[in-house]
């Protein structure tokens, strides 16, 4: 399976899933920048991928802003010439119960887990579109699916209308030699969920057919997949990756 001379980004690439998404990139042969809003771990990890022999940007970006978004773009083609692979990743993931929802809250979990998103294909698009290559691959979750009482709503929501979003950059740029694909994880141990009571944790594994949660690097195989050459006939699909917890 191979990205041999890919351009990839990953944004909040810099721990938890994403860091295993720039990992496992990197070692299919990938050059990887690393979006995050946290630029010392991006530069530790872009230390890391160096490493293993491939090249590596560290960019402090925060994904809800046009203009970063545009000057993050704008500074990996500059390095390397061209954009392969999106990976829209970042999000944040806040728990107030329904009725406990602020506007504000409402507001800046859509702005950077799905107009994030938004911004980073559309200026990813105009480099991959001219190329006439490009993956575009979103990280949504089984929320997004069936909806969730521990994660807010505005996660679930954020998370169904990046399935969405992606599904219509499928269908737009389908004859441009760009795919689009979203991978929904269920429960993965990361910083994300570090804090959840320790009962839900179990409740959750106890619910998963495999038996137990995922670790960011069982996500990562599946993002790595979607990004390869191998994938070419994959657009607007949702993979699952949770252990069976949902099956459809
Ligand atoms: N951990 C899980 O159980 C789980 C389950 C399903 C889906 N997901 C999804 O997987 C993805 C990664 O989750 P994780 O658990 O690794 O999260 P995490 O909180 O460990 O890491 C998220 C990263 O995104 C960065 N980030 C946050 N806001 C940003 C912004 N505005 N701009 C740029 N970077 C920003 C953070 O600095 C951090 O490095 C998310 O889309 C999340 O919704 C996670």
């Amino acid at each position: 399976m191979g990205s041999q001379g890919r351009v990839a980004v990953v944004t909040g690439g810099a721990r938890g899933i994403g860091r295993a998404i720039c990992l496992a990139l990197a070692r299919q042969g990938a050059d990887v920048a690393i979006a995050d809003l946290n630029l010392p771990a991006a530069d530790e990890l872009a230390a890391e991928i160096e490493a293993l022999g491939r090249r590596a940007l560290a960019l402090r970006v925060d994904v809800s802003r046009r203009d970063e978004v545009r000057e993050m773009v704008g500074r990996i083609v500059a390095a390397w010439g061209r954009l392969d692979i999106l990976v829209n990743n970042a999000a944040i993931c806040p728990m107030a119960p329904f009725d406990q929802i602020t506007d504000e809250q409402w507001a800046r979990t859509l702005a950077i887990n799905l107009q994030g998103p938004f911004i980073c294909s559309q200026e990813a698009v105009k480099v991959m579109k001219p190329q006439g290559w490009g993956r575009i691959i979103a990280i949504s979750s089984v929320a997004g699916k069936m909806g969730s009482v521990r994660s807010g709503a505005d996660y679930s929501a954020s998370k169904g209308g990046v399935i969405a979003l992606t599904m219509c950059i499928a269908r737009t740029y389908a004859r441009s030699g760009i795919t689009a694909n979203v991978v929904a994880p269920g429960t993965v141990h990361t910083d994300l969920n570090r804090n959840w009571p320790q009962e839900a944790l179990d409740d959750l594994e106890q619910r998963t057919p495999l038996g137990y949660l995922a670790e960011p690097e069982d996500i990562a195989a599946a993002v790595a997949f979607l990004a390869s050459d191998e994938a070419r006939y994959i657009t607007g699909e949702v993979l699952d990756v949770n252990g069976g917890f949902l099956m459809d």
